[in-house]
């Protein structure tokens, strides 16, 4: 079948050729993929800073960010039926499981032997088809099936804002996110459902496409020194976007860092005893991340979340992942062409 993904032997990203699959075994389900999103690990992926391929192979099928539908199920598999449609979830258990993994928390795995479909010893979603336990999809309704693309990363934000909440003493009123790509954006109005007065901070100029996402999304956008707030979410990936982070948090903040990297550089670890605030990091998605995400999404403003979607053939799949970021918010490839 096509696939598309990383030859680690000539360290290029490119088509590949993998064998079809098998039917469906116990408990499993066979799945076509309709669509996969890009997001920034796939460009670090195809960058080869990250990622593995499947044991004893030299290639990786990418795409962590699916929306599939089922085409078959395999004997004992009764959760869904040919033609629902579903959203994966990335990763899969250490073995022999530890004890996050055992208590299916994968997402929590403390023995860091984890598997990730796409980024991590599994191949992904770039491919004509998959199999998977009927236990790693969450159901997408029929009417949801155009926006799920966006389930996975809601998934992880679901989980940070639910740590921080649990976290954060008494109830928190404020929240600021930092940076205003889709994670970011998704954050902004989850924290927003969630009954926080909410503010982006982004180095986009006003007028920006993504300054004018968040304004559209009936958030306040600050593109110089934002607010404080009581729940902090870096959502940008940078050094300086992780250290503005911790320092933008109110007495007794919450903030949960996403995507900045490791870096040296001054610890406020004073001010953070002397207001009670905690910094935690956040990666992956619980099943019932995964299912918040789908209750969410349905509250969203449709409309606006289609003009963040970007759709394009399966070709065009190098072009986004080795191009510039280009102008669109969610580059999303057509994978059952
Ligand atoms: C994915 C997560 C994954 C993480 C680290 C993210 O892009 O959304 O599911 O755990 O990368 O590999």
């Amino acid at each position: 079948m096509w696939a598309f993904g990383l030859d680690f032997e000539s360290r290029t990203a490119r088509e590949l050729t993998l064998p079809d699959p098998r039917p469906p075994g116990w408990g499993e389900v066979l799945l076509r993929v309709e669509e996969a999103g890009v997001c920034g690990t796939d460009r670090e992926l195809a960058a080869f800073r990250l990622g593995r391929p499947p044991e004893g192979e030299l290639a990786l099928a990418i795409g962590h960010e699916a929306v599939c539908r089922v085409l078959e199920t395999g004997p004992g598999a009764t959760r869904f039926a040919p033609g629902d449609w579903v959203v994966p979830s990335v990763r899969r258990t250490c073995s022999p499981a530890c004890a996050s993994c055992s208590r299916g928390r994968r997402d929590l795995c403390v023995s860091g032997g984890y598997l990730e479909r796409g980024i991590f010893g599994l191949h992904g979603y770039c491919a004509e088809f998959a199999i998977d336990r009927e236990s790693d999809l969450t159901p997408i309704p029929a009417g949801l099936a155009d926006l799920a693309v966006l389930v996975e990363p809601l998934s992880i934000v679901e989980k940070a804002i639910a740590s921080a909440l649990r976290i954060h003493e008494p109830e928190a009123e404020t929240g600021l996110v930092i940076g205003a790509g889709p994670v970011g954006l998704l954050a902004a109005m989850t924290l927003r459902l969630r009954g926080l007065r909410v503010a982006v901070h982004s180095l986009e100029p006003r007028g920006h496409p993504r300054a004018r996402a968040v304004e559209q999304c009936g958030i306040e956008y600050h593109s110089a020194r934002p607010p404080l707030a009581d729940i902090v979410i870096e959502a940008a990936g940078t050094v300086q976007a992780g250290l503005l982070a911790i320092r933008s948090m109110r007495p007794l903040g919450v903030c949960a860092i996403l995507g900045a990297p490791n870096a040296s550089g001054p610890v406020p670890f004073m001010d953070l005893i002397v207001a009670n605030q905690t910094v935690f990091g956040s990666v992956n998605a619980s099943p019932a991340d995964f299912e918040r995400a789908v209750a969410d999404l349905a509250l969203f403003p449709s409309a606006l979340l289609s003009g963040w979607i970007h759709r394009t053939g399966r070709n065009a799949l190098s072009f986004t992942l080795l191009g510039e970021a280009g102008r669109y918010l969610k580059v999303v490839h057509r994978i059952g062409e």
